[in-house]
C-alpha cells in the first residue's frame, strides 16, 4: 500500500468501506499471528520523569503528581503475580527516571528472569547504549519506545529535547543490533498532525520492520501545556487528524496491513475511548495483544500519561476472569508462553532480510 492509498483510507468514513477494511486487517492477523491473544503484564515501576513532554501527565514541571519509584522486591512480586494468573512476558514501564540506573534495572531483570522466566520487555524511554546493551546482556527481551509521529517538525516542538540523550529513530536502530525485539509507535490525533503524517508513521512501521507495534488516540491532559489548550492552537495543522477511536481503529488495521508479522496490542488508551467495547473491537480489527496492569494499587493511579487511564475500562489482576470472557467473546484464545514476534524469531534464525530487499524480492 503506498502513501497515498493509506491517507485516503485514514480519511474514509464510508461505513461499508470500513468494514472491508476491518476484515482484511482480521483476515491478515489471523494468517500471520493466529487467534492467539499475548497477555503482558504492565508493571509501571517508577512515574518520575526528567523530561518535559508537551502532551504527557508525567512531564518533570508537572506538581500535581505524587511521584513513586517501586523497590525492587516490589516489581518480583507483581511479576510473580502476573505469571501465575498466566502472563508469558512482562513489561517494565516508567518516565525517563536517572534513579533506575543500569545496575538497578540489570537486577530487576536478572531477578525476573531467574525466577520466573518470563520474557521481559523494557519500556523506559530513551538511554544510552551502555545501559541498553548491561539490560540485554541481563536478560531484557524486547524493548518499547514509541518515535511517537514521524512528522521531525511536529516531534521537535512536542519534546523538548535534553543533552546526551539517544536520538528515538537511532535508539531504535541500536536496539535491532543489540537483538533486541523492538516495539515503537505514535499517538493519534495530536495537534498538528497531519492525515499524510499518519501515513507515513504507518509507512515507516513496515520500513523499520517493528517486531511491535502500539498506536492508541492522544488524550488530553489538563496540567499538561498541551491539554491546556494554547499551544494546541499554536500547532493546529490545516487538515487535523481526529483523536477519536475510529481514526485508531483505522490506524491499528493498516498498520497490521503493512506488518503482518507484528505483536499489535489493544491500547489501554483505546480503550478508554471505548469502554466495554474498545478491546473488543481492536482484536477483531488488527491486534493480537492485551497489557493487564499489575501495577500495585496504591501507585497505578499515579502513573496518569493521560487523565483517567486504567480507571474506565480497567484490564488487571481483579478483573481477570472478566479479561478471559471479553477474550473468548470474540472467538479468541489466550496466547501460551513468551508471545515472540514471528519476525524477531525469523530474525534469530538468519533468515531476515531489511524492508528495502523485501519489496524488490
Ligand atoms: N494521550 C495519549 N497517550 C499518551 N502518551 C503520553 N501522553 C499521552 C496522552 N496525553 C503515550 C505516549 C507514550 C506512551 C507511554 O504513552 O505515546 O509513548
Amino acid at each position: 500500500m503506498d502513501r497515498s492509498q493509506l491517507t485516503n483510507w485514514l480519511r474514509e468514513d464510508d461505513a461499508g468501506r470500513l468494514t472491508d477494511l476491518w476484515y482484511c486487517a482480521d483476515a491478515i492477523r489471523r494468517k500471520h499471528v493466529g487467534d492467539a491473544v499475548h497477555l503482558r503484564g504492565l508493571i509501571e515501576i517508577s512515574n518520575h520523569c526528567r523530561r518535559a513532554c508537551l502532551y504527557c501527565g508525567l512531564r518533570a514541571e508537572n506538581r500535581a503528581v505524587r511521584r513513586y519509584r517501586l523497590e525492587p522486591e516490589t516489581v518480583l512480586l507483581c511479576a510473580r503475580r502476573a505469571a501465575r494468573l498466566g502472563c508469558g512476558t512482562v513489561v517494565l514501564q516508567a518516565g525517563e527516571d536517572p534513579a533506575l540506573t543500569e545496575t538497578w534495572v540489570a537486577d530487576v531483570v536478572r531477578r525476573i528472569k531467574a525466577e520466573t522466566g518470563l520474557a521481559v520487555t523494557l519500556s523506559l524511554g530513551e538511554r544510552t547504549r551502555t545501559e541498553l546493551e548491561a539490560w540485554r546482556a541481563a536478560g531484557a527481551d524486547r524493548y518499547l519506545l514509541r518515535f511517537e509521529t514521524s512528522n521531525a517538525k511536529l516531534f521537535a516542538a512536542l519534546h523538548p529535547p535534553l543533552n546526551g540523550a539517544l536520538e528515538r529513530m537511532t535508539q531504535l536502530g541500536v536496539l535491532r543490533e543489540l537483538g533486541y525485539e523492538v516495539g515503537s509507535g505514535v499517538m493519534i490525533g495530536v495537534p498538528g498532525q497531519s492525515h499524510e503524517d499518519v501515513a507515513r508513521d504507518i509507512e515507516l512501521f513496515g520500513e523499520l520492520n517493528l517486531d511491535m507495534v502500539g498506536v492508541g488516540p492522544f488524550i488530553a491532559h489538563a496540567d499538561t501545556p498541551m491539554g491546556a489548550g494554547e499551544q494546541s492552537a499554536a500547532l493546529a495543522a490545516g487538515e487535523q487528524v481526529s483523536a477519536d477511536a475510529a481514526q485508531t481503529y483505522k490506524v491499528m488495521a493498516l498498520t497490521r496491513v503493512v506488518c503482518p508479522q507484528a505483536n499489535i496490542p489493544a491500547t489501554t488508551a483505546l480503550a478508554a475511548l471505548e469502554p466495554g467495547r474498545g478491546y473488543e473491537l481492536a482484536l477483531q480489527r488488527g491486534a493480537n495483544v492485551i497489557m493487564p496492569n499489575f501495577t500495585p494499587a496504591a501507585q497505578r493511579d499515579c502513573y496518569q500519561v493521560y487523565p483517567g487511564k486504567g480507571a474506565c475500562d480497567p484490564v488487571n489482576e481483579t478483573t481477570w476472569p472478566t479479561l478471559l470472557a471479553r477474550i473468548a467473546s470474540v472467538g479468541r484464545t489466550c496466547g501460551a508462553g513468551r508471545g515472540d514476534s514471528p519476525n524477531w524469531q525469523r530474525r534469530q534464525r538468519g533468515t531476515w532480510c531489511p524492508a528495502a530487499e523485501r519489496s524488490s524480492a
